[in-house]
């Protein structure tokens, strides 16, 4: 099975969002990560929701939306307004994870969950079954074109077994210097949706890159 390609619109050229947007469109992604910074949860901030609506205008694909803000409860609906699919909240920022979860499935998004490199799948165990899909964080989040971490491969066989031990559907998504190096070993180890921001947009022809990451198999 080829994973599915979640290009992040963070690495685009915000000033022609447009045509980014429906160069996409034309791609073989399957959806568009847009990634929303606060400036508090992680040192940087990129955009909000005014921002995501203007690319839910011109998408044809769903958005996978990325927050990396504090208390995300806040914003679920806005975000889900302004057209998210999928919404991600970091678990560092929930205390009380599964009613966000629910708060989510309630709007009718998919429930994502995001962990940072540091914290250990073992706290996602009692609530694995609520999670849509688990955004497996491969830098620490705040920036495009950082360095993969290593680690990531053996993070996401034992998500994997966790999953499966507990017949959950969650899919496991890596967020972060994603590229064709390190794409089929993820996908090897069990990865199912691959974001990629800059391997995709500083790539001569984003199109082709797209299709070269959608073709990967299992190796
Ligand atoms: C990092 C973001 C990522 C980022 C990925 O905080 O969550 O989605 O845009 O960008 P690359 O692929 O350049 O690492
Ligand atoms: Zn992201």
């Amino acid at each position: 099975m080829s994973p599915l390609i979640a290009p992040s619109i963070l690495a685009a050229d915000f000033a022609n969002l447009q045509s980014e947007v429906e160069m996409l469109n034309t791609s073989q992604a399957d959806f568009i990560h847009v990634d929303i910074m606060d400036g508090v949860f992680v040192p940087n901030i990129s955009f909000g929701i005014p921002v995501t609506q203007a690319i839910k205008k011109h998408a044809k694909k769903p958005l996978d939306v990325h927050l990396m803000i504090v208390e995300p409860d806040r914003y679920l609906e806005a975000f889900r307004d302004a057209g998210a699919d999928i919404i991600s909240v970091h678990y560092e920022a929930c205390p009380h994870l599964h009613r966000s979860l629910q708060a989510i499935k309630a709007l009718g998004a998919k429930a994502g969950v995001a962990i940072n490199p540091h914290t250990p799948i073992e706290h996602l165990k009692e609530v694995i079954q609520d999670i849509g899909l688990v955004c497996m964080m491969s830098v620490n989040p705040g920036f495009g074109g950082q360095k993969f971490i290593e680690n990531t491969y053996d993070k996401i066989s034992r998500l994997k077994d966790l999953i499966l031990s507990k017949g959950a559907t969650t899919k496991i998504e890596i967020d972060g210097g994603v590229n064709i190096q390190n794409a089929p070993k993820l996908v090897t180890a069990g990865a199912d949706v691959l974001v990629a921001g800059s391997f995709v947009f500083n790539s001569p022809d984003p199109v082709a890159t797209i299709s070269e990451l959608k073709s990967i198999r299992m190796v």
